[in-house]
């Protein structure tokens, strides 16, 4: 299939250029340019109404759930709900139910996947009961490995051997690391600190527990990503490693962007894992990602069934794919955030980090995973828009530009007109390292 894309800006080495083409061969971007007309074979002719064409955002954390989850999320209203967010390739992470931790569970997820998902989707996997890797898992596909760090406390301190067990197994593939790096806290306690302005003592968990990982890791050859880093002294502690070791971190939008009177406001729906800081501590957040201290932004996409976010002890976790790139591209339309800065932390880096080939970028050869981007129209956020299972934002009422108001997917278009027009198989399960051929 031939796609003509005309009339459309093109965001293409860092900046945007005006009146272009983009010609799909699907599932690659075939051709682009200054449009001086002329085209002549093609089966579609799509007209972009002089809107910018963006490389579709990959989003290097959320869960999907499905398989016994599924009254939480699906394949199918997960992946709709990054479509719609501007997002085209996401990561799952592997505590789910069966958790993704054999071969037997990984490939059982991936074969469900195939024909549900209207975006790719990469695979993550938590190591076995006996914290050793199998190495099985990452020649099936396995994009990242996960450890949520809590299940490694005995006492209150790591264990140390275990996680030497997991470091010395990795060390002998590539694959990242993927590291949860808090303990988890309940609602009324969170409420109890944000309430007296103190969650200092969640922070200092936090850059401990990161340094230790840190200490630990530095004697094998394993690749580390941090993932919610929601602390200023956390990040800096990573970075100080970052000139010995192969590590990166990720901070997510809602810690950007959302503080302590989200909590107060909302309650346990804005109730998360790590949970929401104060206001100069996002603000802190924001410098940081803004002067290059930050390798890439996610969203944490965690849905679970409204009634789990209810009573004495609701979950952690809220969906918020659907939202990704408009709450980044208002940053961006207000003046505080860089096109430039949003394109490479949701685009450009994560593909490098997890090593995902020919995606991220708009360029010959790559896959067609476009966003068609309208900076005028805008979306008023309402829990009851969310294609997501999960009828709930912490971001209710926020008026967002920047809207994805066409996505195309390996060439394939799954959102048109901020409608879901995909029916599911149009995403390609990631496996890192697959590459296609040139055209
Ligand atoms: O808020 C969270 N929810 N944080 C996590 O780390 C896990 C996640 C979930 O799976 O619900
Ligand atoms: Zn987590
Ligand atoms: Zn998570």
């Amino acid at each position: 299939m031939r796609l003509l894309i005309r009339n459309c800006k093109l965001y293409v080495n860092d900046r945007i250029v005006e009146n272009c083409f983009l010609l799909i061969e699907t599932p690659l971007i075939a051709d682009f340019g200054i449009d001086h007309g002329g085209h002549s074979s093609y089966d579609i002719n799509l007209n972009a109404r002089g809107r910018i064409l963006l490389p579709g955002m990959i989003d290097a954390h959320v869960h999907l759930r499905d398989q016994l989850l599924s009254y939480k999320e699906d394949f199918k209203t997960g992946t709709a709900s990054a479509v719609l967010g501007g997002v085209t390739s996401v990561i799952d992470m592997p505590n789910n139910d069966p958790p993704t931790n054999t071969p037997t569970n990984l490939l059982e997820r991936m074969e469900l996947a195939k024909s549900k998902i209207l975006a790719n989707v990469g695979f993550t996997c938590k190591p076995s009961v006996n914290h050793s890797i199998n190495l099985e898992l990452s020649k099936i596909g396995a994009i990242a490995f996960k450890v949520f760090l809590y299940e490694y406390m005995v006492d209150g301190f790591l264990d140390t051997s275990s996680l030497v067990k997991i470091l010395s197994s990795l060390s002998k593939l590539d694959r990242v690391l993927m590291l949860h790096c808090n303990i988890k806290s309940k609602f009324s306690e969170v409420l109890k600190l944000a309430r007296r302005r103190s969650m200092f003592k969640l922070c200092r968990i936090e850059k401990e527990l990161a340094e230790s990982i840190l200490r630990i890791a530095q004697a094998y050859k394993a690749r580390l990503h941090f993932c919610h880093v929601s602390c200023p002294k956390a990040i800096e502690a990573i970075n100080k490693r970052k000139g010995f070791m192969e590590v990166s971190l990720e901070v997510t939008i809602h810690h950007l962007l959302l503080n302590y009177s989200t909590l107060e406001l909302l309650g346990s729906i804005a109730h998360v894992d790590p949970p929401l800081k104060s206001k100069s501590t996002a603000t802190s957040l924001f410098k940081l990602l803004k002067s290059g201290a930050v390798d890439i932004v996610v969203t944490d996409h965690a849905p679970h069934a409204i009634f789990e976010k209810e009573g004495d002890d609701p979950k952690p976790g809220f969906p918020n794919l659907q939202f990704m790139m408009p709450t980044l591209m208002t940053q961006v339309k207000k003046g505080r955030l860089s096109l430039n800065t949003v394109v490479e932390k949701t685009t450009i880096k994560p593909a490098e980090i997890f090593r995902i080939k020919k995606r991220g970028m708009i360029r010959k050869g790559y896959y067609a995973d476009l966003v068609e981007v309208d900076f005028k129209r805008k979306l008023k956020v309402k829990s009851q828009i969310l294609v997501s299972k999960g009828k709930y934002t912490p971001f209710e009422g926020a008026i967002l530009v920047g809207i994805p108001v066409r996505t195309y997917v390996n060439g394939i278009c799954v959102n048109d007109d901020y409608t879901i027009v995909g029916r599911g198989g149009e995403g390609k399960v990631i496996i890192p390292g697959d590459e296609p051929h040139e055209c």
